[in-house]
């Protein structure tokens, strides 16, 4: 049995539905540029950051654009992340999430964010959990995104906790793979066929106790 400490929870599609947001915010942009956005695409997109995210669209379109245009289009993108995940309220938490959360609690683990978003904390405000976490790692405050490890590793660091007693929760194969490349076990919250690479894939907090994930790794 591995000896877990602390569990870093991604955010979106981990603790809150705010993936499929992301999804339909790039979809628009998209559209509005006349550049094809899939299901596949989007797959491809979890977890990576809002430039690297417009820089693979504009890739996918042979767009080549000026920096400031860049900025432009990334503000619209987030304005219309934010007229669909700008509603968040409580009631939006994943089944289970808050309930195993509070069980890490309760049992003295603790508890990081590792998210690629930006909006994470106005998120996790809305969620009205914000004050569950004791170290919060976003996109404000890294420089690689997932694959990379660096969110992982920031979250680690701030607990004092070293990475292999420190279980990531991951909905995208780019988190995934940046827990792997710091050295966490990871758990992939999702289907197996779009995830390889974790210890285990559940579908979701919804069935599973601390005790029963515990079992998985
Ligand atoms: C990740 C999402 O959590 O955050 C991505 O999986 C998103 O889809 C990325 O692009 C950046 O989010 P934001 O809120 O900073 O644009
Ligand atoms: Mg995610």
């Amino acid at each position: 049995m591995r000896d877990i400490r602390a569990c870093i929870f991604d955010l979106d599609g981990v603790i809150v539905d705010t993936a499929s947001h992301h999804f339909v915010a790039w979809r628009r942009l998209a559209d509005e540029l006349g550049v094809p956005f899939s299901s596949e695409d989007n797959e491809a997109l979890k977890g990576v950051s809002r430039v690297d995210s417009l820089e693979y669209i504009l890739n996918k379109g042979g767009l080549v654009l000026d920096p400031a245009t860049k900025v432009r289009l990334m503000d619209r993108k987030n304005a219309h992340y934010l007229e669909l995940a700008g509603k968040t309220s409580p009631a939006d938490a994943l089944p289970g999430v808050v309930e195993l959360i509070d069980s890490l609690k309760e049992q003295g683990l603790k508890v990081a964010l590792g998210s690629s978003s930006k909006n994470a904390e106005m998120i996790l405000t809305r969620l009205n959990l914000i004050d569950r976490f004791d170290a919060l790692v976003d996109g404000n405050h890294i420089t690689l995104s997932k694959p990379d490890p660096e969110v992982f590793i920031s979250g680690a660091k701030a607990l004092d906790i070293a990475p292999e007693h420190c279980l990531v929760f991951e909905d995208a194969q780019s988190g995934i793979d940046a827990a792997n490349a710091g050295g966490f076990p990871v758990i992939g919250i999702g289907s197996a066929e779009a995830l390889t690479k974790a210890a285990a894939v559940i579908p979701g907090f919804g069935d599973y106790t601390w005790d029963s994930i515990c079992a998985l790794l």
